[in-house]
């Protein structure tokens, strides 16, 4: 029996091509297929989370939104893999600075994730897993970046299941900044363990679109620029 169309992605065997740019919001999957893609077309609408398939520089690539938090993109990538024969998923996405290296606008390759998820939990390990992310996207995603004149930073991101800590003296991203982990998303973490289960790739490129150390945080018109430049290295290396 077939597992598709799955519960959450109405697209037929074929719709995808084999690398899916996944940012979280549905609405920025429908700009990137309207501004960058040519042909894009339309291959899933389930709860309005759009997916696309087109073509960049006459690459096929797709496009679609994971939602916010690893349940959600759990399910996105897990489908995508398994079911509809997709190789490689870019997550391209903001996150908060928690090192004072790090400014806003800079764009960040997630190596590895740690986490608070109980995401992991699943694979029934007695120790801990260490999700990284694949080497070849993250290689080429550095040199893309150096091409158009972004850097890449690579380094360890936090994947948090909580976007509004309760105490922010117990919070997760402030005892991991002191490892070095230089910023704190929401999706990273299960999108690489299901690529690492799947024997599948992954990576998470990040902008900075605000700082817990500083404060500092990049309107919506600041965040659309910067996000062109993570977006244009993304279909770069798709
Ligand atoms: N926390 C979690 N996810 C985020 C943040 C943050 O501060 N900023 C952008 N994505």
């Amino acid at each position: 029996m077939s597992n598709i169309p799955t519960p959450h992605i109405n697209a037929k065997q074929g719709d995808f091509a084999r690398t899916v740019l996944m940012p979280g919001d549905p609405l920025r999957s429908k700009f990137i297929a309207e501004t960058f893609l040519e042909d894009p077309v339309l291959v899933n609408n389930v709860r309005g989370v759009q997916g696309y398939t087109g073509a960049y520089k006459g690459k096929r690539v797709s496009v679609m939104a994971s939602g916010m938090g690893m349940p959600s993109i759990g399910i996105y990538s897990y489908e995508l893999y398994n079911f509809y024969g997709v190789e490689n998923i870019i997550r391209i996405g903001t996150a908060g600075a928690i090192n004072a290296k790090l400014k806003v606008r800079d764009v960040v390759a997630a190596m590895s994730a740690y986490s608070t998820s109980n995401y992991g939990y699943q694979f029934g390990l007695d120790g801990v897993l260490a999700p990284c992310c694949s080497y070849e996207l993250l290689s080429a995603a550095v040199k893309a970046g150096e091409a158009i004149g972004q850097p890449v930073v690579p380094g360890p991101i936090l994947s948090s299941d909580v976007f509004y800590e309760h105490n922010n003296a117990l919070s997760a991203s402030s005892k991991v900044a002191k490892l070095g982990v230089m910023c704190v998303e929401m999706e990273a973490y299960a999108l690489y363990l299901n690529a690492a289960a799947a024997g599948k790739n992954a990576l998470a490129l990040l902008t900075i679109s605000d700082s817990l150390i500083t404060g500092e945080s990049l309107s919506a018109e600041e965040r659309q620029t910067s996000f062109t430049k993570m977006m244009e290295i993304a279909l770069e290396i798709a």
